[in-house]
């Protein structure tokens, strides 16, 4: 079955605008839970601009779906990581002046770095997933270092798809079934998210190899207009339509 993680990033976005304690992203992650999520994701960000170091005690203590902890990889992170051992740790670029997580991670460029960055992580027990551009290099690279799952950044594709350029999109979700193909072929588990919407899900949820995806801005943004509950329900169903 395809998984669906839950990225409740951006409820906290909107708690952070008035500096107090609500909307809760823990009371958001609960409901996802109740409407059929198999997993929350949340990324602790260097500059604190969403969730906060409280927000992931409180995750750890309140879910019984897997916690999936995004984090760039530093050293802060890493201990905090490793403090609370998550199930999951999905190391994602970071800079600072970007709006969201823009490209996949570099790690052909860094291997012996990032090698032993993640040891530990995996030596704790926590699943290790690599976001990365759906980019051979990159695969074969997760894949040395010892990652055991790789993300594949669907931002590109998704944004053709937002602006009807299906010329490029269809190119761009061409290599997305490539390599999902080939980084099952070395045995990494293969997850995929980043700007997926109602619209741009179906045929990334097609792709057999694909066993999870995380999606956080548009579900929240629906659920302004739908509910929580409702819009993580018919994600579900059009990922469980595409599946079949
Ligand atoms: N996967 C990863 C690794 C991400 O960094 C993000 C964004 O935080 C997502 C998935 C979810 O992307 P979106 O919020 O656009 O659905």
């Amino acid at each position: 079955m395809l998984r669906l993680g839950v990225n409740i990033d951006h409820v906290a976005t909107v708690r952070n605008a008035r500096g107090g304690a609500y909307p809760d992203p823990v009371r958001a992650a609960k409901i996802a839970e109740q409407a059929g999520a198999d997993g929350i994701t949340a990324h602790l960000r260097e500059d604190r601009r969403h969730i906060l170091d409280d927000d992931i005690d409180r995750l750890m203590d309140a879910l019984t779906v897997p916690l999936n902890f995004e984090m760039a990889a530093t050293e802060e992170m890493q201990a905090i990581a490793l403090r609370h051992k998550p199930h999951a740790v999905c190391i994602v670029p970071e800079k600072r002046e970007e709006k969201t997580t823009e490209g996949g991670l570099e790690v052909a460029r860094e291997e012996n770095k990032l090698a032993h960055y993640i040891a530990p992580l995996r030596e704790a027990g926590c699943r290790v997933s690599i976001f990365i551009a759906a980019d051979q290099p990159q695969i074969e690279a997760a894949n040395r270092i010892g990652a055991q799952v790789i993300e594949l950044h669907t931002g590109a594709y998704c944004d053709f798809h937002a602006e009807g350029d299906f010329d490029k999109r269809d190119a761009e979700l061409l290599r997305l079934r490539e390599m999902a193909t080939f980084a099952h072929s070395l045995g990494l588990e293969v997850h995929a998210g980043h700007g997926l919407t109602f619209e741009s899900v179906a045929p990334i949820a097609a792709l057999p190899e694909v066993m999870e995806l995380n999606i956080g801005h548009f579900l929240i943004g629906e659920a302004i207009f739908a509910g929580l509950e409702p819009a993580i329900a018919q994600m579900r169903r059009l990922m469980d339509e595409a599946r079949v």
